[in-house]
């Protein structure tokens, strides 16, 4: 008997079209940026599932209001499709469109199911917990088109970048690979961020007691400070390289945007990793946050309002990870007796600022080799940038 853990809802949702749109038919188009692309390109290869398109009426505010889909199913953040409310007036339902994206190129068919006007205000304090426009995830809703439409999607063609596309797997794939490498237990990672020392370290502790690690970073829209995606590509190719034994870990480009939603994304993250195949997911410091919006373990603690068997993946929690002079060692307050003035600690906005003026941080911060990649290229993406 093989162990393969279910995906979510039971069932792994398959939406990648086997033919060209529709036989021919005219449809009206409505073209989508690159957030509602990832989240696409998320839905028809099942790293979603079970949802098949984006969220109807129903399901949206249960989704909102209680982390559930309408059926009761755990699912904490809304997945939706926004369009201009004026041009999109006379939707009808089970009318299809054509999804392009900015590049022109047609994308997907939706079915529309539903459309509505959603309360952005209840959307952004419930999801994030708060309307104030400087969190990123509320500016970016706040942005968005008033009119929603729900329903089914079939994906066309993966809208996917030429570099790194290798990275780009399906969750089938990634369930048929942990199966052939023989891995019984899978602990999933997912980061913004390049990994650093403290990153490193949570993911080698839970690498002590499972089987394989996936490395899973995020690859769709990010805040304009954070790392390019393609930049820390290259950083984690270097790190593996030099310190991770090769057959203990799958690097895989996880194509969603991030939504800085702290305790729900994390849910979420979770759950979207159980798809592509993981027994057990990492929730450190301040997962998915953003400024001080959240403190520094609720995206762990919201883990606790829902029962293992309706998660169905294990979540491993991680204190504030740092190097200790003193241990001689990366450590956290559970493991090291010594003060803060033993313990290397910079911020990720310090880290940035070192990087982008050509300084090598600390090696107890960040490998030599993974601030070589970045300063090179930092230097490189500001200068196609200016
Ligand atoms: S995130 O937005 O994707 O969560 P980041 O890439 O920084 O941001 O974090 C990836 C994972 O590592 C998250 O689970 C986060 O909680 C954890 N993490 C980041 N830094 C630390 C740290 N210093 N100590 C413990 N966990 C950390």
């Amino acid at each position: 008997m093989t162990h393969t853990i279910l995906p979510h809802g039971g069932t792994l949702v398959n939406r990648l079209a086997d033919g060209p749109a529709g036989g021919g038919e005219r449809l009206r188009s409505v073209t989508v940026d690159r957030w509602t692309l990832s989240d696409l390109d998320c839905l028809a290869i099942g790293a979603f599932s079970p949802l098949t398109g984006f969220l109807g009426e129903r399901d949206y505010d249960a989704v909102v209001e209680t982390m559930r889909l309408a059926d009761g199913t755990v699912w904490p953040l809304p997945v939706t499709l926004a369009v201009d409310e004026t041009e999109y007036a006379d939707v009808r339902e089970g009318e299809r469109l054509l999804l392009r994206g900015e590049d022109g190129k047609a994308y997907a068919v939706l079915t529309v199911e539903s459309r509505y006007r959603p309360d952005k205000r209840r959307e952004a304090v419930r999801v994030f917990g708060t309307e104030d426009p400087s969190h990123p995830g509320v500016n970016k809703l706040f942005a968005k088109p008033a009119l929603y439409l729900g329903g089914p999607i079939e994906l066309l063609q993966r809208p996917i970048p030429q570099r790194f596309a290798d990275y780009y797997y399906t969750p089938a794939q990634t369930r048929a690979a942990f199966k052939e490498k023989g891995w019984k237990t899978v602990v999933g990672f997912q980061t913004r961020n390049p990994v650093h020392r403290a990153h490193e370290y949570i993911q080698k502790t839970a690498l002590e007691i499972v089987d394989g690690l996936f490395l899973n970073p995020l690859m769709g829209e990010t805040k304009a400070d954070d790392v390019p995606a393609a930049v820390r590509m290259e950083s984690y190719l270097v790190l593996l390289r030099h310190y991770y034994p090769r057959e203990r870990v799958f690097l895989a480009a996880f194509p969603a945007a991030m939504r800085y939603a702290g305790p729900r994304e994390a849910v979420f993250h979770a759950l979207v990793r159980k798809n592509y195949g993981c027994t057990h997911f990492i929730v450190g410091r301040d997962h998915a946050g953003v400024g001080s919006f959240y403190g520094t373990y609720d995206a762990q603690h919201i883990f606790s309002a829902f029962s293992p068997g309706e998660l169905g993946i294990q979540p491993l929690f991680f204190e504030h990870s740092f190097y200790c002079t003193a241990c001689q060692g990366m450590a956290t307050a559970k493991t090291c007796p010594h003060g803060a003035e033993r313990h290397v600690a910079l911020s990720g906005t310090n880290v940035r600022q070192m990087l982008k003026s050509g300084q090598t941080p600390p090696p107890e911060i960040t490998r030599p080799e993974v601030a070589q990649v970045l300063i090179t290229g930092l230097a490189e993406s500001g200068r196609t940038e200016s």
